[in-house]
């Protein structure tokens, strides 16, 4: 017998020896946050009336659970140990979309790797990541936890994040169970309002929103967490179409669902539901396995299994689920935790990952003038002004339960250190916290700033102006950041601007006064010295946008995968509310997709990020204008690194399905690739793309590649113009 075939074995011969009240246990989540083994929880372990607890993250109140658990309960079942480890647990990682910005899969990994180590060692085995809603509203404050807004990124980073978590081995030491969420639609919440309402279009839903889950699944994911938000008027968490029908019976997912905290409950509150009882019955009956902080299930569903309103077989099988994943962690015969026998926190490997990481993820806007890098020899001293430049706690960004703020090097102490000695630093916060409206100490900051040679502001956002309820309605700088740097601006000196933020912002009102912009997230523990490499040119910056900024708030949602409409915006068909001539018809105004009193693109397209180092792409080709359904093409391009200066380059790989019986986005990347290139070095990229590659879910709702005319771009950001053609014929 295979392990997976034993692991069933196991369950079923557990589930056959289990009472109703025992099975409703393994369904009840409890939180355990008070920091001791309070009665009620040691009670509740004995009589086997709880499955799981979360956020408890002493180990010998851990392990003490784990005991009562084990020795004390008649079945001895252990506990899943639940905990919101987002991007780090003692050493923090760039926030996730400071991880998408690195687009690379393998750093992305490692972060999760070091991730669950650490959280293993205070016997934590199962984190509530990765977050991976597709996310193309940058005033929904969790676009700070998500991949960005696009398809592949989000998938191929998502399976990273399972796979560095879970680890090859899931039972292993150090490995820890991952929860896919918020399963589905949340990023799309109207208005970027947190735990609002989504209206999805089925083919958008499964061609946008599903396929980082369906990814996640295959990738073996433990768990997935249901939304918060009401899709298509059915609140996700109990939604059966997507728990049953996509979950379970298109995609034969073996793994338990838990709702969100106290998501059961709320359904009533969404009006969807009388009471808690009914509550209950909607979302066991929709496929949720486990109730996270709430007590619907431990209080109802014994009386809605007695009144056959619930079978016993739905409740088995959600049980099952729920072992499963325990076998599968080696808790049965694990269960205790060690911290002895894991790697230290912030061991070496953890903080140069956590460096590594923001390195790749900073990305460069603008360099006029090639600015940056500063040269500690040729400059004699540094203004470093701003609330960002020395903020060890708001460095690491939202959701940081357990981040080790002390751990922390702001960019002022990195800068210190890199080049104290050679340059005269000066450091001004300037402004209490980047909300702050007390423009007291500009003045001084101007003259720091006159006396120096350039001046580096340190801009953006606190920690607590993004991630969960904390979305925005307008995402510029906040608090009299622009006013800052309009008065800095002033000296005439040069200016660079580092944006440490949770989300993309509006950056129209400062743009043109600063000479550069390095967008650095919140860059975690090890950010200030990654930002110090780069202002300093060490490294290079290399990091690309995952997710669009828009000009002005209005734009959203805009983001590159957009449709073509059937009247697009084009230069020439534009007008601006500014030029328009009262006089003329109406219909002088372009009669096409844009806004009057903006552009019709972004202020910085998705993909995009500057370099110190100039790549050239010479071309593109594909290995045949011609293949057949089924069949596979490498499109390639050829590149040159023009400068003197070693670096990373991200080789993107976008295609259009020119035509298509539901109309498809004008640009999908399709494939994505880190290379470094040395000074001179011309390297050739190959993607390898199957017709399955290029799959969509059309009016029937089944996925398939439909013959026709394609166009492919490469280049180093998405509005690449290096196109080539091909057409994939049926396969007769
Ligand atoms: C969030 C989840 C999180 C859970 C547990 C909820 O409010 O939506 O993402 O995992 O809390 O902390």
């Amino acid at each position: 017998m295979n392990i997976p075939e034993i692991i069933e074995q196991r369950v079923a011969a557990l589930l056959a020896s289990m009472t109703l009240s025992e099975k409703i246990g393994q369904m009840s989540q409890v939180n355990a946050s008070e920091g001791y083994a309070p009665d009620y929880l040691a009670d509740g372990l004995r009589e086997g009336r709880i499955g799981s607890v979360l956020n408890v993250v002493d180990v010998s109140i851990v392990n003490e659970l784990q005991r009562i658990a084990v020795e004390e309960s008649r079945l001895g079942i252990p506990l899943m140990v639940g905990r919101d480890v987002i991007h780090g647990f003692k050493t923090i990682m760039p926030i996730p979309l400071g991880q998408a910005a690195t687009w690379n899969p393998a750093v992305v990994k490692q972060g999760a790797r070091i991730a669950a180590l650490e959280a293993a060692t205070c016997g934590v085995n199962w984190t509530f990541a990765p977050m991976i809603d597709i996310s193309r509203d940058a005033r929904w404050g969790r676009i700070a936890e998500s991949l960005g807004e696009c398809v592949l990124l989000s998938s191929e980073l998502a399976v990273a994040m399972v796979e560095g978590f879970q680890g090859d081995d899931m039972a292993a030491r150090g490995s820890i169970a991952a929860c896919a969420k918020h399963f589905a639609g949340y990023g799309a919440v109207e208005s970027g309002r947190d735990y609002a309402t989504t209206n999805i279009p089925e083919t958008k839903l499964r061609n946008v929103y599903l396929r980082p889950f369906k990814a996640a699944v295959d990738a073996g994911v433990s768990t997935l967490m249901t939304s918060f938000s009401d899709l298509n008027g059915i609140p996700a968490t109990a939604n059966e179409f997507l728990l049953r029908q996509v979950l379970r019976d298109e995609w034969s997912y073996d793994g338990f669902v838990v709702s969100d905290w106290d998501s059961i409950r709320q359904l009533q509150v969404h009006g969807l539901t009388e009471n808690d009882k009914e509550s209950a019955f909607e979302a066991v009956s929709a496929g949720v396995d486990m109730e996270m902080a709430g007590d619907a299930f431990s209080h109802h569903l014994d009386s809605l299994i007695e009144e056959g309103r619930v079978s016993i077989e739905r409740i088995d099988n959600a049980v099952a689920n729920i072992l499963r994943a325990k076998f599968r962690l080696g808790l049965f015969e694990d269960p205790y935790t060690n911290p002895e026998v894991l790697p230290p926190i912030a061991s070496e490997d953890a903080l140069q990952t956590a460096k590594q990481a923001a390195l790749e993820s900073v990305v460069m806007l603008k360099n006029d003038h090639a600015v940056l890098p500063l040269s500690a020899e040729s400059l004699q001293t540094v203004a470093l002004i701003g609330p960002l430049a020395d903020a060890p706690y708001q460095q690491l960004g939202t959701w940081i339960f357990d981040g080790d703020v002390e751990l922390s090097i702001t960019p002022m102490h990195a800068i210190h250190s890199l080049v104290g000695h050679d340059l005269d630093v000066r450091y001004l916060r300037a402004m209490e916290n980047s909300r702050s409206k007390a423009s007291d100490s500009f003045d001084e900051a101007v003259e720091i700033a006159q006396s120096s040679d350039v001046t580096v502001l340190f801009l953006g956002e606190e920690s607590i102006l993004s991630g969960e309820a904390h979305s925005r309605a307008d995402i510029s700088l906040p608090g009299d950041q622009a006013e800052l740097v309009r008065r800095i601006r002033e000296t005439g000196k040069p200016v660079i601007a580092v944006i440490l933020a949770g989300r993309p912002l509006t950056l129209t009102n400062i743009v043109d006064h600063v000479d550069a912009i390095l967008f650095a997230w919140h860059p975690g523990t090890m950010g200030g010295p990654a930002i110090a490499d780069i202002l300093f040119g060490l490294e290079s910056p290399s990091g690309k946008l995952p997710a669009t900024f828009p000009r002005v708030v209005g734009q959203i949602p805009i983001y590159y995968s957009q449709k073509n409409s059937g009247k697009p915006a084009s230069w020439d068909t534009i007008a601006h509310i500014d030029e328009i001539d009262t006089r003329a018809p109406q219909t002088s105004l372009g009669m096409s997709a844009f806004h009057l009193d903006t552009h019709f693109t972004p202020l910085f397209a998705f993909g995009h990020g500057l370099s110190y180092a100039a790549f050239e792409y010479h071309r593109i080709w594909t290995s045949s204008n011609e293949i057949a359904l089924g069949d596979s093409i490498t499109i390639s391009t050829e590149l040159t690194n023009q400068s003197d200066v070693a670096a990373d380059e991200v080789v993107q790989l976008y295609v259009r399905d020119l035509v298509a019986s539901i109309t498809r986005p004008v640009k999908e990347l399709k494939g994505f690739r880190r290379v470094h290139l040395k000074p001179g070095e011309t390297l050739t990229v190959e993607f390898l793309l199957h017709t399955d590659d290029l799959a969509f879910f059309g009016r029937d709702m089944r996925i398939t590649t439909e013959p026709g005319e394609f166009h492919a771009w490469i280049g180093g950001s998405s509005e690449t113009q290096l196109r080539a053609e091909f057409r994939i014929v049926p396969n007769n």
